[in-house]
């Protein structure tokens, strides 16, 4: 039997990876980072000036893409590119090549090979909906745009990366709604999905509540 999934999916600064983190370290799960995988190949576009709109070549890009996560570190090829990768510039470069058939194509098996006993927590955009449809517990996590603005901001601040407010706002709404809009795996909850709407609650709320529905699910199965 495949080792069960957890997956959460949301718009941007959702909190989606925190809250992945701190679920899979609850349950000694493993953890995807997707969105690291866009964000890896809009960076490599942009060292070897591949244009946006060039399918062929980023879905090449994204095939023989050399990546490594270690911990909290994400390396291209050998160099760590963690702090370039958390730019609001590498995400809505990601957000452009992440419409891509051929690039999505591409990075579907490298998402699928993360699901490893004894379990896997994923986050991104399509994980309930396209890359783990047979996910055990599927959470989409939602808040509003000004909170996702915010914590974006602070997050950023803690990185020692330059944002604005209102520039991250603009950002981020332009960048869902291409999400949103895509033909491809666009940005939307999986019908099986549990939507929950993070704006009023801390971090350590929502990974006990998903914690609560995954017990609840285990229960479940063992009756
Ligand atoms: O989650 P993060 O902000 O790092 O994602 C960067 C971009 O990558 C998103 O705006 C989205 O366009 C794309 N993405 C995606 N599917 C995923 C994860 C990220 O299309 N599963």
């Amino acid at each position: 039997m495949s080792a069960p999934v957890i997956t959460v999916d949301g718009p941007s600064a959702s909190g989606k990876g925190t809250i992945a983190r701190n679920v899979a370290r609850a349950l000694g799960f493993h953890c995807l980072d997707s969105g690291a995988l866009y964000r890896l190949v809009a960076l490599a576009s942009l060292h070897a000036r591949v244009p946006a709109d060039d399918e062929e070549r980023l879905g090449v890009l994204a095939c023989e893409l050399s990546a490594r996560f270690a911990g909290e570190s994400i390396f291209l090829e050998d160099h760590e590119v963690t702090k370039e990768l958390a730019t609001e510039a590498c995400g809505s470069r990601a957000s452009e090549v992440a419409k891509l058939p051929k690039v999505r194509e591409a990075l579907l098996a490298r998402q699928r090979a993360f699901r490893r006993a004894p379990g896997l927590v994923a986050d991104g955009r399509d994980m309930g909906s396209v890359v783990f449809p047979d996910a055990a517990l599927k959470v989409f996590l939602t808040a509003s745009a000004a909170v996702r603005a915010e914590r974006r901001y602070n997050q950023l601040k803690q990185k020692g990366i330059d944002a604005t407010l209102p520039s991250l706002f603009r950002e981020l709404e332009a960048r869902d709604a291409r999400d949103a809009a895509r033909a491809v795996s666009p940005l939307v909850p999986a019908p099986d999905a549990v939507q929950l709407d993070s704006s009023d609650l801390t971090i350590d709320e929502v990974v006990s509540r998903i914690l609560g529905w995954w017990r609840e699910r285990a229960d479940g199965v063992r009756a």
